[in-house]
């Protein structure tokens, strides 16, 4: 590598602040001092004591020491790839947002993961899966930061802390590591009922997948799109896998965990250096924007429901391909920053009480885990839009800002006049109409139907799905030591199903509870079976 360039100020620029670490044909400290040894402390003679004043090695041996930094506080585990979004244009009709217009190429950062599990868990256990998408548009970050499951644990975030050290490994012992089997995450579950949805789906075969080229990805939450005229559509996101969704069973991720622990990433890694390129198509289910935020009955807000997308249609916008491997996986897999607030012109949050909180989550955390307020300069997280803000200084800051004090109006500084307003390819928030009325903790009535829907994903399931799942809830809660939490869990699932019920609960040699609620009378959506697929893909 060649000399790193420098800007007009002296300082270096883009890309070349990384090169710079690794330039030049012989090893030197950090501070360009070429070294003749890198073997041996300075002694004061061969056999005679180390001398304080060895810089080289109290240098290297400072920065061995700093070399880790805490890890996600949830979604610890997780493999990255670079890649390409070719927008179809046909999401142009629902809003403006500039990388889905026609034709549009727009490079991405994907990082999937497990949920539970710390940095060096198993791949292969049951668990949700994160698949969060960095689009870097012209326009500035667009991060779609989603799971494999289509709804959520919880409805309103001020649970999230609960619901995770719920699932969490015990803090006395630190069991178990990355798995659900535990008596904790069992009694939150069915003493929080919203949950039930979002369990079934991973007590399925969505929660171990085969691979992560081989699953969906759901934003979960309803978004906002805007168009040019300021018109509005309520939207799901959903990527959808060329190679179709397909899962493990039970036994073959219990051996692939003890074999290859590294199973997921490694298949990853290894067909995109194959030319394998993993593709899913973006797509979105899209409802008219009316004041109650509900379609055919389903409360929108509430992301523990799913649409049926035979209600909706997923209508395709884009084609997604990963087909770089990271370089350095701690710089770009470990470093990577998503926030579901990274929005561009176009594309509007709602009020989920979910996503709210989620808002305020992730850049918080990600002040601890990454040392202070100026990561989005990190290579990885840098936008490939011109930025031009008046946040300065801090902990790691790499820019070199120019110019008088940064406040605007600013009649001092002729770099960059600021039109408030003025231009309509800021981002705007959408000025929609929030609802009167008192303040209270509480949840609307809407969001109480905690069974309909867990229902209707049972009878959406194939016999083979179904055998799968009774042996998950029995295996799982076959492992839990109290047996109330037993017991409690059979009412839910009796609540769901007789038969789901009554399976699980000849297995654990339980008798089987009568339903505490009638039984909803919900049609069975197709496309929520792994067997037959879910969609069109070529
Ligand atoms: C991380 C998805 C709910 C807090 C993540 C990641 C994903 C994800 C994919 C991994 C990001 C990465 O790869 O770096 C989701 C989904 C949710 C949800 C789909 C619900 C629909 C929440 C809620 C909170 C939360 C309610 C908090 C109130 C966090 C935090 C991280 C995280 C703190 C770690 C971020 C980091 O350290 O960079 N989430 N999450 N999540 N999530 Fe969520």
């Amino acid at each position: 590598s060649g000399p790193a360039t420098v800007s007009p100020t002296g300082s270096p620029t883009g890309a070349d602040q990384a090169r710079m670490a690794q330039s030049g044909s012989h090893l030197t400290n950090a501070q360009g001092t070429r070294l003749y040894d890198t073997d041996h402390s300075l002694k004061a003679g061969p056999r005679g004591p180390v001398l304080l004043q060895d810089h080289h090695l109290r240098e290297k041996i400072m920065h061995f020491d700093h070399e880790r930094i805490p890890e996600r506080v949830v979604h610890a585990r997780g493999a990255g790839a670079h890649g390409v979004f070719q927008s179809y244009g046909t999401a142009s009709a629902v809003t403006k947002a500039g990388f889905l217009a026609p034709d549009v190429e727009t490079p991405v950062f994907v990082r999937f993961s497990t949920v539970v599990g710390s940095r060096g868990s198993a791949d292969t256990v049951r668990d949700t899966r994160g698949f969060a998408t960095k689009f870097h548009t012209s326009e500035g970050v667009f991060d779609l930061v989603g799971n494999n499951i289509p709804v959520f644990f919880i409805q309103d975030a001020i649970k999230f802390p609960d619901v995770v050290h719920a699932a969490k490994p015990h803090p006395d012992r630190e069991i178990p590591q990355a798995q659900s089997a535990h008596d904790t995450f069992w009694d939150f579950v069915s003493m929080h009922t919203e949950a039930t949805h979002h369990t079934i789906f991973f007590m399925g075969d969505r929660g171990i997948p085969r691979s992560y080229r081989m699953m969906e990805g759901f934003g979960v939450h309803t978004f906002r799109l805007v168009d040019a005229e300021g018109k509005t559509t309520l939207v799901k996101f959903h990527w959808k896998p060329k190679l179709g969704v397909h899962s493990l069973v039970w036994d073959e991720a219990q051996l692939i965990n003890g074999n290859d622990p590294d199973f997921h990433r490694r298949d990853l890694a290894d067909a995109i250096e194959a030319g394998a390129h993993p593709q899913w198509e973006l797509g979105i289910q899209t409802f008219p924007d009316t004041p109650d935020q509900t379609f055919e009955g389903i409360d929108l807000l509430d992301p523990t429901n799913i649409v049926p997308e035979e209600l909706a249609p997923v209508q395709p916008i884009g084609l997604m391909t990963l087909n770089r491997n990271p370089s350095n996986f701690f710089a770009e897999t470990e470093q990577v920053a998503f926030h579901v607030g990274h929005l561009v012109p176009g594309i509007d949050v709602t009020d989920d009480p979910l996503l709210a909180g989620r808002l305020f989550s992730y850049l918080d955390t990600q002040i601890t885990r990454l040392g202070g307020p100026n990561f989005p300069q990190l290579p990885i997280n840098r936008p490939h839009a011109p930025v031009n803000d008046m946040l300065r200084d801090g902990m790691h800051q790499t820019a070199v800002h120019r110019g008088v004090a940064p406040y605007q109006p600013n009649s001092l500084d002729g770099g960059c006049p600021f039109t408030a307003g003025a231009d309509m390819s800021a981002y705007i928030e959408t000025p929609v109409t929030v609802p009167e009325g008192r303040k209270v903790r509480e949840a609307p009535e809407s969001f109480s139907d905690h069974y309909s829907q867990p229902r209707r994903f049972w009878l959406s399931m194939s016999p083979v799905e179904r055998e799968h799942i009774i042996g998950a809830y029995t295996f799982e809660l076959g492992r839990c030591y109290e047996e109330a939490i037993r017991v409690r869990t059979l009412q839910v699932l009796a609540n769901i199903d007789p038969e789901l019920c009554s399976r699980v609960a000849d297995g654990l040699g339980l008798p089987a509870p009568e339903p505490t609620v009638p039984l909803a009378d919900v049609e069975p959506s197709p496309a929520l079976s792994q067997v037959g697929g879910t969609w069109p893909v070529d």
